[in-house]
Order: C-alpha cells, then structure tokens, then sequence
C-alpha cells in the first residue's frame, strides 16, 4: 500500500487480494480527507463534474440516502453552474413513506438539489406512497427504462452501516430475493419497509465511492477494506473493480 497526500487528503490505492469467484475480494482506492468539510467538498466536486457534463448519452447519478452525503448535496447550491439536461438522479434506495415523510430520503435530499437548480423531472425517486410490490416495480422499471434508452450511471454515492448494511440491503435474504431483480422491497431494522436497488443495479453504476465519517464507523470501514465479503456491503459490490472508500481521519481505517 503506498500512500499519497493529494490536495491534502491521504490516498492509498489499497487493492485486496483478487481471488477467484466466490472468493474474490475488491479493488478498492480509499481516500482519507482532513474531516468532514473536506470529504463534502470532494464529494460534492465529483457531483458537480458529471451534473455540468456535457454527455452524449443520458448520465446516471446515484444518490446514497442518510446523513452523511447531506453536506456534501447541501453545498451543491453553490458549487454548481450548469445542470446538463441529461443528467438524472437517482436514489439507492429510499423507505417506504411518502415523499413528505421526515424520514423519506427524497424529503431531506430534494429540496438540497432544487437549490441547485437541478429540474424535477430531472430527480427520478422512489413512489413510497404506493403500495410496496408496486413502488418496487415502478422505480425498477424506471431504472431498467434509463438503461432502455441509452442511459449509463458514471457515479454512485453509497453510505455504509454500522451494522455494514448499504442502500437497503442489509441481509443475505435481502442480496438472494434481489439477485435477479433491479430493485427490491425490504423490511428494515428500524421497523420500516424500504425500496432498494440491488446489488445486480450497484454492479452497473461505474464508479462506487462510498462515504463514511466518524469514529463509528471506524471499525465497519476497516472491514469494508480488509474483508469486504464478510460483511454485506462488501458483498454487494464483490468484483466491481472500481469502488473507492472516502473518509475523514475519524474513520480512517489505517
Ligand atoms: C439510507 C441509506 C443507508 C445509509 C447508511 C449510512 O437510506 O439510510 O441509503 O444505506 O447510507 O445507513 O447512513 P448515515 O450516513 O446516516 O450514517
């Protein structure tokens, strides 16, 4: 592993050890910031370079729900110049609760992205309101219809649990029901059902950063790049050779 201070943030390309399937580990680049403000300036400048395009094709970018991403959306508002009208954004997944529920992820990340100047019909959420079966089928088709047309996702932001959950996935139950699936209904720990893309969708999106700050998840980070495929997140993305794992000092894992 060598490490390498860019713009003050230490990078490793750490890549771990590729083994045959079903044992094949991640390669992962992992970036440590000086705190918080700094991983949200970052983040929020890799939103901004695929938002301003231009693109020849319709571009995908996936947005991890949560927390920690918020301040990274919250500064798109005054970062971003230009919105290239075929950008569209997308959430990895989102609980099943209407659109003005406080703990809808489209609720506290919309508005960030509004600011922006990012149109409407330009943010692509999951229909909580629906019955789930339907909600799941409708954002899955979205998707499916996105890739129809031509569409491919340069970015995908993903958050990590403290229990190494990603998205909405959180179990092996949940990867296996949505093995063939573009989208999944889930019921998480907290008591609420979700809509999650799966990991067959996550595999697609072309570069995976994941976002994790504080000491709390220090630990989950460190197994995330020391032993992905024991817990699910690093399931999820098993063989996806371009996932970078962001953080600030607190949850630097080295
Ligand atoms: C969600 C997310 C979920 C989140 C992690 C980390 O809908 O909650 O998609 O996967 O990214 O749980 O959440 P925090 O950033 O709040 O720690």
């Amino acid at each position: 592993m060598n490490l390498r201070l860019i713009r003050g943030a230490f990078e490793s390309d750490l890549v771990m050890d590729i083994k045959p399937a079903p044992a094949c580990g991640v390669m992962m680049r992992t970036l440590c910031f000086p705190d918080e403000a700094a991983l949200a300036d970052a983040l929020c400048a890799a939103l901004v370079e695929v938002l301003s395009g231009p693109h020849a094709k319709p571009a995908g970018i996936l947005l991890a729900g949560g927390s920690t991403p918020l301040a990274a959306y919250a500064r798109l508002s005054r970062q971003v110049q230009r919105v290239d009208t075929k950008v569209y954004l997308f959430f990895s997944d989102d609980r099943h609760v209407p659109p003005n529920h406080p703990q809808s992820n489209y609720r506290n990340i919309a508005p960030l992205l509004k600011s922006a100047g990012i149109p409407n019909a330009q943010i692509i959420r999951v229909e909580g309101e629906r019955p789930l079966a339907e909600a799941v089928e409708k954002y899955a088709r979205a998707i499916d219809d996105f890739f129809q047309a031509g569409g491919h996702f340069p970015l995908g932001l993903l958050g990590l649990g403290a229990d190494g959950h990603t998205a909405s996935l959180f179990s092996a139950d949940d990867l296996a029901r949505g093995k063939d699936q573009t989208a999944v209904g889930v019921q998480r720990p907290d008591g609420l059902a979700g809509v999650s893309l799966t990991a067959k969708t996550l595999m697609r999106i072309e570069r995976l950063i994941f976002a994790v700050t504080g000491v709390g998840k220090r630990q989950m980070a460190e197994t995330l790049v020391r032993n992905p495929t024991s817990i699910i997140a690093g399931q999820v993305i098993r063989g996806h050779r371009a996932v970078e794992l962001w953080s600030d000092r607190a949850a630097w894992p080295f």
